[in-house]
């Protein structure tokens, strides 16, 4: 195994997905893992937590409301509704419980691809069907199409699963775009559910949807947790939010099931996280923000014709390497260069970006570069 920097976790004996997939001569640069210590406030609680054998159902958690309030208002300025929390098992969950309860099979989900992979398998489970308004290069930026978006609604669309900030584009929406969704939604009766898990981790200034004023609350619910930007994804737990009470009585009928199915460690991470999380959190956007820098450095001389695009939020890089004209991109890097990516068609449900890969670098800057090196070695053969 390779070294990395001291903020740097020691790999040895990690026995998570991101480590047991792959042989351990391939480099797992795919599952949207980091290679950081996750924050030491955590890593108290949880230690705390299992030492007392606190380990049984989750029930109340009281703590969660005043400490997101906390960092939404202090992050974004955005003074959330705090009776509007309800504890999910995850993020997943909750998008899926929510499609389920306010729409039908066969009904359409409306979505952005390059999306976060799962959202197609969310839909499938509640055997709906995704309706893709693909984004669009502007300026070396993937932005929303707006109108697009509006012909889905015209069309009937009536649930629209938002990746703010995107996955894999690694694109912080901005305020205008968002508003005028809202708008939008707000004209044809859509809902809105916008899936945040990776706010925290913008560089660039992040809109909550919910921050934007009625036409959002009445036509939105978000989804998240802190279980992306801390790096515990393991841990289980997530919650959403909603602000008006419309929206707040269908998100009360969803099932009890989503708050037992949560594990105590996770929400009681989620709550160390906001409250006494931030710090780390400043510290890692900085890391991942010089790793990008960095990635772009080393694409530029290791892979000169790769393309790389802006990005203001999270460790995935979309990169398109269509100049290579190789088939089977992430299969051919997974065995002839010993790199595990995730492959651009898994981002849309049509087998699109066949010449795309998302690329993980929240990594030390060592394991990054000889990623790169491996890549090249397929690529520029
Ligand atoms: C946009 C997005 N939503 C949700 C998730 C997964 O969240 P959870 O593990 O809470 O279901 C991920 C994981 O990478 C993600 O990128």
């Amino acid at each position: 195994m390779l070294e990395g920097p001291e903020s740097f976790g020691n790999f040895a004996g990690r026995a998570s997905s991101k480590w047991r997939r792959f042989p351990e001569d391939v480099l797992p640069m795919h599952v949207a893992e980091m290679d950081l210590e996750v924050a030491e406030p955590i890593r108290r609680r949880l230690v705390e937590m299992v030492n007392n054998s606190d380990m049984g159902y989750l029930g109340p958690l009281p703590e969660l409301a005043p400490a997101f309030k906390k960092f939404a208002k202090n992050r974004w300025n955005w003074e959330i509704d705090d009776q509007g929390i309800r504890l999910a098992t995850d993020v997943g969950v909750a998008a899926v419980e929510i499609l389920r309860k306010v729409a039908k099979p066969g009904d359409r989900v409306l979505i952005n691809s390059p999306t976060y992979s799962s959202f197609f398998k969310w839909i499938a489970e509640v055997e709906m069907v995704p309706h893709d308004a693909p984004l669009v290069l502007r300026e070396n930026r993937w932005s929303l199409n707006l109108d697009a978006i509006e012909e889905a609604f015209k069309a009937g669309v009536r649930v629209y699963l938002l990746c703010s900030p995107q996955n894999p584009v690694g694109t912080v929406h901005t305020r205008e775009e968002l508003s005028r969704v809202a708008e939008l939604a707000a004209k044809y009766g859509a809902l809105v559910v916008s899936d945040e898990i990776h706010a925290p981790l913008s560089w660039k200034p992040f809109t909550p949807f919910l921050s934007l004023g009625e036409s959002a609350n009445d036509h939105a619910v978000t989804i998240t947790s802190t279980s992306k930007a801390w790096n515990t994804a393991g841990l289980k737990a997530g919650f959403l939010i909603s602000q008006s009470s419309a929206i707040k009585d269908v998100m009360r009928s969803l099932p009890e099931a989503m708050n037992w199915r949560a594990s105590l460690l996770g929400a009681f991470s989620m709550v160390e996280a906001y409250k006494n999380g931030e710090n780390w959190l400043d510290e890692t956007v900085k890391i991942i923000h010089e790793n990008f820098t960095f990635l772009r450095f080393e694409l530029a001389k290791q892979l000169p014709k790769a393309k790389f695009f802006d990005m203001s939020a999270t460790y995935l890089a979309w990169l398109d390497l269509s100049a290579y004209g190789l088939d089977n991109l992430q299969g051919r890097l997974l065995q002839d260069g010993k790199v595990a990516v995730v492959s651009g068609p898994e981002h849309s449900h049509d087998g699109k970006y066949q010449d795309f890969i998302r690329f993980n670098f929240a990594t030390s800057q060592t394991r990054i570069s000889e990623a790169v090196r491996r890549m090249a070695s397929v690529l520029e053969a």
